[in-house]
């Protein structure tokens, strides 16, 4: 595991960016693992100015989303779907063909689970992951008690992950209580993961995750025994770690 600790969540961003950025350079037909909700944002920001300034190329590109909602069409504003397009995707030259994101409209979830795995397998697998972290320790929506070995599937929604997403929807009420999520098999099979954290409220997920034990309850602890994975974070979120662990 390597920690860094960098000042800053621009800081954060930029560094994010420039290793998604390096990865596509050295391997044009890279598949990257994305993430959603806040943390990614500025990265997004960077790798789209990235690509404008023509440093970056994503046309062979190809793209796996970690999640999404149930029972939310794409079109939708609140839906990953939507979120992706105007972050990313409609700011680059990905081929729209080679974007893959779970249905969550699909009427057979088992059958979009299955289909989804096997997509991935047939790409070739990813070859960076990026993560954001849930306060109770989530990676994709793979909440605490999770199966290790779980492979994409539908997911109930932690009351945790609910009061902290309602901050994107009008009412808590809305918040969906179901979505599809790669799990931690996908993610640990990827060749390299990149977590990002930033602020206080993500600093006990952390410290679990990086000084705790292996454990479902915290999801992001089986991070522990992967062969490349960078956990990249702010000076907030680090607080709880103690200086031992800084490397930058
Ligand atoms: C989103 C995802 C989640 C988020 C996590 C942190 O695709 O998989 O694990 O990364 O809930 O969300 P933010 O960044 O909004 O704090």
């Amino acid at each position: 595991m390597r920690i860094m600790v960098v000042k800053s969540y621009h800081e954060m961003s930029k560094k994010a960016a420039n290793m998604v950025a390096s990865q596509v350079v050295l391997k044009p037909d890279s598949i990257i693992g994305l993430a959603t909700g806040e943390t990614p944002l500025g990265m997004y920001d960077e790798l789209v100015k990235m690509y404008t300034a023509g440093i970056v190329d994503f046309s062979e590109a190809s793209t796996f989303n970690l999640d999404e909602y149930c029972g939310i069409s794409k079109d939708n504003p609140q839906s990953y779907f939507y979120y992706m397009a105007k972050k990313l995707f409609d700011h680059i030259n990905i081929n729209r063909n080679k974007i893959n994101i779970p249905n969550g409209m699909a009427k057979d979830v088992e059958k979009e689970c299955i289909e989804y795995d096997e997509k991935i397998k047939s790409a070739g697998g990813i070859d960076i992951q990026i993560l954001g972290i849930g306060r109770n320790g989530h990676i994709g929506f793979n909440e605490p008690d999770i199966k290790f070995e779980s492979r994409t599937h539908l997911v109930n929604l932690d009351e945790d992950t609910i009061i902290a997403n309602s901050r994107f929807f009008d009412s808590i009420d809305e918040v969906p209580t179901k979505a599809i999520s790669m799990g931690i098999k996908n993610i640990m099979h990827a060749e390299k993961i990149v977590l990002l954290a930033n602020g206080v409220e993500k600093a006990n997920a952390i410290y679990k995750t990086i000084k705790g034990k292996i454990t479902p309850e915290v999801p992001a602890s089986i991070l522990q025994l992967h062969r490349d994975v960078v956990i990249m974070m702010d000076e907030d979120a680090a607080s709880m770690i103690g200086d031992s662990i800084y490397e930058d």
